[in-house]
């Protein structure tokens, strides 16, 4: 659209005048937020920008992919992937604790990121320095620190892509004036695939704060199969508009009768928490058709090894949270 396209017009512009003929670099998350404002920045600058996407094996299936093939084809990024699935799972080891899994994600991407970012500065063609870092920090994001919302007093929030305040960066925040719905009108017209513009918010922790226990690369593996029949049966049933997200849960420590074929089985529960909202601040249960559920249940509990049942968690926010840990 034309205010859509001014926008454009006009961040380019800025972002131009702003970084000149310096470096610049970003970390990508998958989210819609690092992916607009990483287009952006491309379309002004171009190979003055990389990206840098830190695989610390929590995402969903497909996802890596959709940032190492579809992002890069969109946009023509430079683009750094880390692969440190081993790190966080090392990391990871023996940790149940929501808190304790959430601060140890966050100072593991730290790491990884700083690690990535020192390469990019020393691999450099020429002696062009980095000296801006690009974040998508959206209006409300803005308004939210300075107002204090209350959640960040419930959960540490572990923002990919967010980083550290210590770094010697000027930032670059070509999305601080917009709400969501803008940023993806923004995305759109930057060319960028639909299942990135349009994707549902997914927590930077990813599925580590799916699991109730330990992470491991088999639960994960497990949930990340469960997670994908859910949303390919969401998506097929028309429901991504009207869910604001709905997260997929792997109770790793609980394990309940079942029967299976011609036995007895004694597995895991995967819990179903579809809810709608408008800011995530407070969301109620989504009243899904029940044919879906069936749909999703009977996947699930066929395709899926090691788990005889899938529930619905039916609480609103508040009292619940919408992640589970
Ligand atoms: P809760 O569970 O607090 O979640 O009701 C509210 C919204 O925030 C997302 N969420 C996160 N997003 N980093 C993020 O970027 C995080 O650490 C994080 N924890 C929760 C959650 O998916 C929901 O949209």
């Amino acid at each position: 659209s034309w205010t859509t396209g001014s926008i454009v017009e006009e961040q380019i512009a800025a972002i131009r005048e702003q970084v000149g003929d310096k470096r610049a670099i970003c970390g990508l998350s998958g989210g819609v937020d690092s992916a607009v404002a990483a287009a952006l920045v491309q379309k002004a600058i171009g190979s003055q920008l990389t990206c840098v996407y830190v695989d610390h094996g929590l995402m969903r299936k497909g996802e890596t992919e959709q940032v190492e093939k579809d992002f890069v084809a969109a946009t023509g990024v430079q683009l750094k992937v880390v692969d440190a699935q081993e790190r966080f799972l090392d990391a990871l080891k023996g940790v149940s604790d929501p808190e304790e899994k959430r601060k140890i994600i966050g100072r593991e991407f730290i790491r990884v990121f700083e690690q990535a970012q020192a390469e990019i500065i020393t691999e450099a063609p020429d002696e062009t320095p980095v000296e801006f870092l690009v974040q998508g920090t959206l209006y409300p994001d803005i308004v939210e620190s300075g107002g204090g919302t209350g959640t960040a007093n419930i959960k540490s929030h572990h923002n990919v892509g967010g980083l550290p305040e210590d770094l010697e960066f000027q930032l670059v925040e070509p999305l601080r004036q917009l709400f969501k719905d803008e940023v993806r009108m923004v995305g759109q017209e930057l060319g960028l695939p639909d299942e990135i513009v349009q994707r549902q918010p997914f927590p930077g922790p990813g599925l580590g704060i799916r699991i109730v226990g330990e992470v491991t690369k088999d639960r994960l593996d497990l949930l990340r199969e469960a997670d994908a029949i859910a949303r390919e049966e969401l998506t097929a049933a028309g429901l991504d508009r009207e869910i604001w997200q709905c997260p997929v849960v792997l109770l790793a420590d609980v394990r309940s009768v079942g029967v299976q074929g011609d036995g007895r089985t004694y597995g895991h529960p995967i819990v179903l928490r579809p809810v709608s909202s408008e800011d995530a601040m407070t969301a109620d249960w989504t009243r899904m058709p029940y044919e879906v559920l069936a749909r999703i249940s009977t996947r699930i509990t066929n395709e899926v090894k090691d788990v005889n049942r899938v529930v619905l968690d039916c609480t609103s926010k508040p009292p619940g949270t919408i992640e589970w840990e």
